[in-house]
């Protein structure tokens, strides 16, 4: 068991191979004592501080908000006197918003218990414990469970919360964050991940000022321009040393993360759904489920905290069976062809891809209704015979008798003002009754959160897959939220839309997973904007970014790796110039860096140059030969254009230490300069690795304590692999 709890002290220690975590009660105060680096057991009450006057609530019960105001919390609630940023408020139906909780039970047990409605990690018994701490407010008749789960296996804690209404009277939630960490501030930077379309999770550092400081999403998902984390870092804290305290939301909408330094220098941060129009009416006897929070603390700097989240998201979130498994290389016709096409056009795009050993077909958007630009059609999910005669049935099995798999792209949850569903039914556009709602992309969205709409989506999903053979799907969502209106919701159950519509995302993914195990999902908005843990339960890629330029891909993929294992991120091989950025760049360097994820192709084969063509079944036989190493082996960020403006290097290497690859993309080529020297990582130093290319012999330790060179390459976005085996 990786929880004890020490009935004398009223301590409870949740341990991870490297990791403690520990928390306790103190006058039925639940209070946060450590988190970090493992520790034997013992008394680290006096962590708390509650010794030291006049904070002692017992003792003090004159400067009882002194004590709420600096207690390290573990779950600070609102309205009592702690000022700081909490994670529960409530509005009473006489409109108080005071809860103050207190200690009732706990109980601790083997395994992970599911989230209702919601994606979360898993694992068995021989995978993790887990300890439910129940809190309640008398006056409210409240109960809050905290959930936490410790890995056996992994340095990681979960942590969620329930609330459960055991009053009479409906209550309203108004604030339930999942997770709060209160420390000391060690001069500690916040490291967040923020972008744009196209240019999708760039890492930023700041130094922790006082007051608060975070990131978040109203948009209704999590969005290109900020990401559901956040982690505090030791000063200078580097890929192989400092500390890492990293916090994750498993959650795919509006999301708060924050940091708040106070007063005497403590840091609380807080994560969980926002409360931007949140109000969640509890009814009397039921419970509200926040989604999970994963926290990964490393001692040895960024890249061990990302190896943690690798192999958690690997192994404990990913539930399609093609976790572990090879993706068909597939060739979408986005770029290729945009709206213009037809079934000839694809199938001579097929046959083109068949013959270099791509293996499936992806067909895009513009398939179904009036569907000829992106102004019309959302929600008409029904072939256009004028494109496609024969439909799907016809188009699918010439693409299966060229040998390959077929894919379809689907935008679910939206409806276009110009199309035969929205005349039927325009009260099924999200709304605010007599405001004329905003559009984005000629589009609104569909309120999935009532039934009937619901059903109706999932109708027309089942329908096209069951119409023909159909073994890939692109759900995409390319708008977000706004003016927000349910014509089901009461005037105080509005603030519900916005979670509801999430819960709605999830219960069809959910279908759609039971229904289809074996289809290959891959997640997608605008890009990546909605790549995040809640939606890699669901499918086991996600589609990183609109921006297929290898060069904006490095920073787009380091900021994603971050986080994600590399077999989640979709990317593709596009044509030149790029249309996001009109660059152009080397042939061999698009797919080198394709290689990192998914790889794929982009662009219309049948248009491609002849000395591009003939570069794609050695691409191909790339792919297949290291995507095993790049889907299940560690990956280490050996450099960062995105730090040093010049060149990139990272090294995928397998769990045994016995092959290695490394990937170094040369950004601007440099005149007269020598080569370059770096060092590499997770290799057994004892012994010998033999260079593919060149045949030269080096030993482990030298390779990861003086280096490998890196030849200074002619011209600029060039790339090269580096293939290692052990001898
Ligand atoms: C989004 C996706 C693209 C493509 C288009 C189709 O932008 O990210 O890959 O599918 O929609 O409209």
């Amino acid at each position: 068991m990786s929880i004890r709890f020490d009935e004398e002290k009223h301590l409870f220690q949740l341990d991870t191979p490297n990791t403690s975590y520990i928390l306790g009660v103190q006058d039925s105060y639940l209070l946060h004592y450590h988190y970090g680096k493992k520790l034997l057991p013992g008394d680290v009450s006096y962590l708390a501080r509650t010794n030291e006057p006049p904070y002692t609530p017992e003792r003090n019960l004159r400067d009882k908000l002194s004590f709420l105001d600096s207690a390290p919390f573990e779950y600070p609630t609102g309205g009592i006197g702690d000022f700081r940023e909490h994670c529960l408020e409530v509005r009473t139906q006489q409109g108080h918003n005071g809860v103050e909780l207190h200690y009732k039970s706990h109980r601790i047990f083997g395994g992970k218990p599911k989230l209702e409605g919601l994606p979360a990690t898993f694992g068995s018994e021989q995978d993790c414990d887990s300890l439910e701490i129940t809190l309640t407010d008398s006056l409210l008749s409240l109960e809050v469970v905290l959930q936490y789960t410790a890995f056996r296996k992994l340095d990681v804690i979960t942590r969620s919360v329930r609330v459960v209404n055991r009053g009479a009277q409906p209550i309203y939630l108004t604030k339930v964050l999942s997770a709060c960490l209160d420390m000391d501030n060690e001069d500690y930077s916040l490291l967040t991940l923020h972008g744009s379309w196209a240019r999708e999770r760039r890492m930023q550092y700041r130094k922790l000022g006082y007051g608060f400081q975070g990131t978040g999403s109203i948009r209704g998902e999590t969005s290109h321009q900020e990401h559901p984390f956040l982690a505090l870092t030791s000063p200078n804290v580097t890929q192989t040393a400092g500390e890492v305290y990293a916090m994750h939301f498993v959650y795919s909408g509006n999301f708060q993360a924050q940091a708040e330094v106070n007063q005497f220098d403590q840091v609380r941060s807080v994560l969980g759904i926002n409360p931007y129009h949140f109000t969640w009416k509890l009814e009397s006897g039921s419970s509200f489920q926040a989604p999970e929070v994963v926290l990964v603390y490393s001692d040895a700097g960024l890249g061990q905290m990302t190896r943690t989240f690798h192999r958690l998201y690997r192994n404990h979130l990913i539930r399609s069976p093609w976790r572990n498994k090879k993706r068909p290389i597939l060739i979408n016709n986005w770029e290729g062809t945009y709206f213009d096409f037809n079934t000839e056009k694809l199938l001579s795009i097929a046959a083109g891809a068949a013959e270099l050993g791509i293996e499936m077909l992806v067909m895009d958007d513009g398939w179904f209704g009036n569907r000829f630009d992106d102004n019309r059609a959302l929600g008409d999910w029904f072939v256009n015979e004028e494109k496609l005669p024969g439909g799907l049935q016809y188009l699918v099995s010439q693409v299966n008798q060229l040998g390959m798999k077929f894919g379809i792209w689907m935008e679910p949850e939206m409806i276009s003002p110009d199309s035969d569903l929205y005349r039927a039914h325009p009260d099924w556009a999200i709304q605010i009754p007599g405001r004329t709602p905003g559009l984005a992309r000629n589009q609104l969205v569909l309120d999935i959160t009532r039934e009937e709409v619901l059903e109706y989506v999932w109708g027309r999903i089942r329908c096209i897959l069951d119409s023909a053979n159909i073994e890939y799907l692109k759900w995409d969502m390319n708008r977000q939220l706004s003016d927000l209106g349910s014509l089901c919701l009461n005037p105080d159950t509005q603030g519900e839309l916005y979670h509801r519509y999430v819960l709605a995302v999830y219960e069809l993914q959910e279908r759609l997973c039971s229904n289809y195990p074996n289809l290959l999902l891959e997640n997608c908005s605008g890009g990546g904007a909605r790549f995040d843990p809640g939606m890699l339960y669901y499918s086991p890629q996600i589609w990183c970014s609109d921006d297929t330029d290898a060069i904006e891909r490095l920073s787009i993929q380091e900021g994603t790796a971050l986080i994600y294992p590399l077999s989640t991120m979709g990317a593709h091989v596009s044509d030149c110039p790029n249309h996001a950025v009109g660059r152009v760049t080397p042939f061999e360097t698009r797919g080198h860096v394709a290689l990192a994820g998914t790889f794929g192709y982009e662009l219309d084969i049948t248009k491609l140059s002849q000395a591009d063509r003939e570069m794609i079944p050695a691409q191909v036989a790339l792919y297949h030969r290291f995507n095993d190493l790049v889907r299940s082996g560690d990956y280490y960020r050996l450099a960062s254009y995105h730090e040093n403006h010049q060149f990139d290097c990272w090294q995928i290497v397998s769990e045994n230490g016995d092959e290695s690859l490394v990937t170094f993309v040369q950004v601007l080529g440099r005149p007269n300069y020598h080569s370059r020297r770096i060092k590499l990582q997770g290799l057994r130093p004892e012994k010998l690795y033999r260079e593919e290319e060149t045949g030269a012999v080096y030993r482990g330790d030298a390779l990861m304590y003086a280096g490998l060179m890196l030849e200074n390459l002619w011209g600029d976005f060039r790339s090269k692999l580096i293939h290692l085996m052990v001898l």
